[in-house]
């Protein structure tokens, strides 16, 4: 594996969702996002970006154009085996973390790891140890109704890496969290980009979280407005 080559690689990439007037998603963006990169995904209200990011984690299937992810054309993969290559190699996190409330925290972390029939016994320290990771070593039978917001984001952030994916996605992570809790999730992707090499991309509608990321990909309309360093 070269691991020069870009971790994503998209191409004149489309989505049109169809409809009476059929709605012109994504109309053609091309880019690449490099292996360890923090990448950040921003612009209004109806712009494309929830699109764009369903067609790099494989939930959806774009109109036309490629993407591949670590050299694969991921429109080779047939169904079942997009289901196994997201679960073994994507990591999500949703604007209101998806927790399952009849798990505690540490069972919804290894959830993940169970479905991908792994040694039971080497998930379960995997997510304590995660748990740790993200500062909730004391939380890990806590029931997601007996966590803060700010807490329940942390347990869906250890969660999304209980496979060690290749990529984390997270949609408006923050959107929310209090401003304390917020820079608390943000600050974890730093530090999973800076100390595991974590490649991330992150939706944000947030002009701040700038600071954060190595670029911002800006889409306007379905298209790429522009491309900018960040903060970081
Ligand atoms: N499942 C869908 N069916 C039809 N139209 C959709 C669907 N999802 C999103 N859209 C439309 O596609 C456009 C882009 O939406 P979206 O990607 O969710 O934008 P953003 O995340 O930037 O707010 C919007 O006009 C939205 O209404
Ligand atoms: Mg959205």
């Amino acid at each position: 594996m070269d691991k020069t080559a870009p971790i994503i690689g998209v191409v004149d990439l489309a989505k049109t969702y169809p409809g009476d007037i059929p709605t012109l998603a994504l109309r053609g963006v091309t880019f690449e996002v490099a292996r360890g990169e923090f990448v950040a995904i921003m612009g209004r209200s109806g712009s494309g970006k929830s699109t764009l990011l369903h067609q790099l984690n494989l939930i959806d299937t774009p109109t036309s154009g490629t993407v591949h992810i670590d050299g694969l054309d991921t429109a080779t993969l047939s169904d079942s085996h997009k289901t196994l290559f997201r679960l073994d190699h994507l990591g999500f996190i949703f604007q209101e973390y998806a927790l399952i409330v009849e798990l505690n925290a540490l069972e919804n972390v290894f959830l993940p790891a169970m479905a991908l029939g792994t040694d039971s016994a080497q998930y379960k320290k995997r997510a304590a140890e995660l748990l740790n990771i993200v500062g909730l070593g004391e939380r890990l039978e806590h029931y997601p109704n007996e966590l803060s917001g700010g807490e329940q984001q942390r347990v869906a952030i250890a969660r999304a890496l209980i496979n060690s994916p290749k990529i984390v996605f997270a949609d408006e992570p923050t959107a929310n969290l209090d401003t304390a809790s917020a820079k608390i999730v943000l600050d974890l992707f730093t530090k999973l980009k800076t100390e595991f090499g974590q490649t991330i991309i992150m939706v944000t509608h947030e002009p701040d979280d700038k600071q954060y990321v190595d670029r911002v990909i800006r889409l306007s309309d379905g298209l790429i407005e522009g491309i900018e360093t960040g903060g970081n």
